[in-house]
């Protein structure tokens, strides 16, 4: 909702900007600063300034302007100066100075990796969902941020990225109740209204005439009907094609398979994985990246009633494949088999899937590592490294061959769930998701990869450039992939 904008012909140590000056830490710790500030070791000292990651000083520093002098911030950035040091330095930055109204960095000689960094890290960092607060906490709204030495290309390629992070945050954190499935469509609907990506809603008749019986099925307990939202960018020079496939439970009760209360607060953030399909196609759009992105998002609210599935139902899904519900609380592969089957007959050149699956991935992995799971080395490995350069962890996790008899169901092709059996809950869903992953023209399994962010889609805790709530994982991670293919 509130975000800083940025605006490059801001000029650093002047009396109406805040400047920040990375510091790196070292022996002697060092201001990364293009002025003679006078910061030198003895006052560093001082003034307690050691560099440590995240460390802020508030000092005034002289200027030769009718004021006379400017504020300016001492942010630690550790003993590195890579990229995502500073992304993190700034994301601080950004909280810290939350009541500035304009701020600049000052970095000396840098890169243009290193100032998309910073901008990057200041806007991401200084994100805050306030459309429920009815008191403003005297935060700037629009508050202007440059770091010196941006160009118009790295303003535009930081916006397209940030934008299209902060939407999805802002999906992810809307209340389940102003966000229905039919909010969601109508929410995307409007977003591409200058055509630049083709949108197609699909209602409740429209899924029962495709046979998606997967997403009706996990629908079918709500007063909110479900919706696939289709998405299509496809630019004349595009190299490649590749179908983003996202759960889209705008609400997670469990179903009649109920979580327990204090299991089910943050289950709004169980469409995490559709609203990064909708983020990453934005910002694809927006950067003009020349690859064919198809998003499917996979969109219903899990709720008990009257009229819900219930445990020992079967469904026949959009694949034929039937499958027998041990448990309605693993509804995300049941809206997902819809959505990998519909993508398959595209015959795209990869298949990815994002979901908040499985709470064995946050016992695996935690909070912050996505995991990884897929059925190619090579499309998972440029993920992997994607992530990596992003700064988004995600760690590669198996599907270990023996978890294919664990499917095996009595009386449909596949169960859900195993009921009484834990282990390796994020293979279990990997095996599930595997298939309904569909064959390519000469008879090979399509490239497929699974995101399950579970943990990582939200933090309870703002760090570095990550604020508190809705992450917007992995769309930066999916952005760098689309951008490395060529
Ligand atoms: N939406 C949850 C997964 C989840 C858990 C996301 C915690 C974020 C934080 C998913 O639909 C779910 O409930 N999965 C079950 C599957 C089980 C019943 C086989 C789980 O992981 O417990
Ligand atoms: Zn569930
Ligand atoms: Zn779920």
């Amino acid at each position: 909702m509130t975000s800083a904008e940025i605006r490059i012909d801001l000029e650093p140590y002047s009396s109406d900007v805040v400047t920040v000056i990375p510091v790196r830490k070292g022996d002697v710790p060092e201001p990364l600063t293009s002025a003679d500030l006078g910061l030198d070791a003895d006052r560093l000292e001082q003034l307690g300034v050691t560099g440590t990651t995240g460390q802020s000083t508030r000092i005034l520093v002289a200027t030769d302007d009718e004021d006379g002098e400017a504020a300016a911030l001492l942010i630690g950035i550790g003993d590195s100066r890579d990229e995502e040091a500073l992304r993190r330095a700034a994301g601080t930055a950004a909280r810290t100075l939350s009541k500035a109204a304009s701020v600049v960095y000052d970095l000396v000689e840098p890169t243009d990796a290193e100032l998309e960094a910073l901008l990057t890290g200041h806007v991401l960092g200084g994100y805050r969902y306030d459309r429920f607060k009815s008191t403003d906490e005297g935060v700037i709204d629009a508050q202007q941020v440059n770091a010196t030495g941006t160009t118009d290309d790295i303003e535009q390629r930081v916006t397209s990225i940030t934008d299209a992070v902060v939407l999805t945050r802002d999906l992810v954190n809307t209340p389940p109740s102003a966000l229905v499935p039919e909010d969601f469509a109508d929410a995307v609907v409007d977003l591409f209204d200058d055509e630049s990506v083709v949108v197609e809603v699909w209602d409740e008749q429209r899924l029962i005439d495709e046979g998606c019986g997967g997403v009706l099925g996990v629908g079918a307990g709500s007063v909110n009907s479900p919706r696939i939202v289709h998405l299509e960018y496809e630019p004349e020079d595009a190299v490649a094609h590749i179908a983003l496939v996202g759960k889209g439970i705008t609400f997670d009760s469990g179903g009649l398979s109920i979580k327990p209360a204090a299991s089910m607060v943050g289950m709004k953030f169980d469409m995490g994985g559709a609203a990064s399909v909708v983020g990453t196609i934005r910002a694809a759009a927006s950067l003009g990246l020349p690859v064919h992105v198809s998003g499917w998002c996979m969109l219903a609210e899990n709720m008990p009633s009257g009229s819900a599935i219930k445990p020992d139902d079967v469904l026949t899904t959009h694949s034929g494949v039937t499958v027998e519900v041990t448990n309605t609380d693993a509804e995300g592969r049941l809206v997902l088999s819809d959505g990998l089957s519909l993508a398959s007959e595209q015959q795209p050149d990869l298949i990815i899937d994002i979901a908040t699956l499985t709470g064995a991935q946050v016992v695996a992995l935690g909070d912050r590592t996505t995991g990884l799971l897929g059925n190619e080395e090579e499309w998972r490995d440029r993920a992997l490294a994607a992530g990596k350069t992003v700064g988004e962890p995600v760690w590669a996790m198996p599907i270990p061959e023996e978890f294919d008899e664990k499917l095996e169901s009595n009386i449909a092709d596949i169960v859900n769930s195993k009921p009484g059996d834990r282990s390796g809950g994020m293979l279990f869903a990997g095996a599930f998701l595997q298939r309904f992953i569909g064959i390519d023209d000469e008879g090979n399994d399509i490239p497929w990869l699974h995101f399950d962010i579970a943990g990582p889609a939200e933090t309870k805790a703002p760090y570095g450039y990550v604020a508190k709530g809705a992450t917007g994982v992995p769309v930066r991670t999916l952005v760098e992939l689309l951008s490395t293919l060529n």
